[in-house]
């Protein structure tokens, strides 16, 4: 059975390959014998090979921050599940609030990657949140279903276990202010009650949270059943954080 806590780091446009592979080195040192925690860590795609190759003989994962649904062609600037599978990826994280509002990627392109990376094997992080504004028109919930039906219609059912669904409100990342557990507990009931209601799965998938997540909030909600573990950004560039992290996770069990 897989650990009940998953953590995993997204290091963004962060970090040379010799900055990743220290901190990779360190994460994973620190996060050693945890008994019911996964670590994995989504460092640049430059550094993905020689971070993977630094882990070799730990348990921890790597999985890049995007992928494309070709396996190779014309799409300058974008690299392709083969060539992450290359690396040593095992997932990848797709549809970050910072692809959807920054880069301007809508919920028909990042279901597209979705659904190659999951056909490939590789697990799928999914992401999903409401913009600020979005949260104080009241239309939270409204967001949520768009994101995850596009997901839902566009993907072969038959690759949903290779789905992790992440809620992260985009007010809540990198601002220091994490959601309430009452938003996130609503938001992942929210979640899970969509996918139940397709008829798409037979069990709810599992859920991270991601949004300023750090030693001092991460103990208020990792302990909620639907709550499968978190996505975190600043604390993971730090590695006694991301690992204080993984200590707290522990805890809880
Ligand atoms: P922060 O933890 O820095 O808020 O970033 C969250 C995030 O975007 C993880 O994908």
């Amino acid at each position: 059975m897989a650990p009940r806590t998953l953590l995993v780091a997204n290091w963004k446009m962060n970090l040379g390959i010799a900055e990743s592979v220290s901190l990779a080195r360190a994460i994973a040192e620190g996060c050693s014998g945890l008994a019911q925690t996964e670590i994995w860590l989504a460092p640049s795609f430059t550094a993905l090979a020689a971070v993977k190759e630094s882990l070799s003989s730990t348990p921890v994962k790597v999985g890049a921050q995007n992928a494309h649904w070709a396996d190779s062609g014309a799409f300058t600037g974008e690299v392709s599940v083969p060539m992450l599978k290359e690396c040593g990826a095992t997932f990848a994280i797709v549809g970050h609030s910072e692809r959807r509002h920054i880069l301007g990627e809508s919920d028909l392109l990042v279901v597209k990657r979705a659904a190659a990376v999951a056909a490939s094997g590789m697990q799928c992080i999914f992401c999903v949140g409401e913009k600020l504004e979005e949260r104080e028109r009241g239309l939270t919930s409204m967001v949520l279903q768009r994101q995850l039906i596009a997901l839902l219609d566009g993907i072969d059912r038959k690759l949903l276990p290779n789905i992790i669904l992440a809620y992260e409100p985009v007010w809540a990342i990198g601002t220091g202010k994490a959601a309430e557990v009452e938003d996130i507990a609503s938001a992942h009931a929210e979640l899970a009650s969509i996918w139940m209601s397709t008829g798409h799965q037979q069990s709810a998938p599992r859920i991270l949270y991601g949004g300023s997540v750090s030693p001092e909030n991460f103990h208020t909600f990792v302990h909620l059943p639907s709550v499968g573990g978190a996505l975190v950004g600043g604390a993971s560039l730090v590695a006694e954080k991301f690992t204080e992290l993984a200590k707290i996770s522990e805890q809880q069990q």
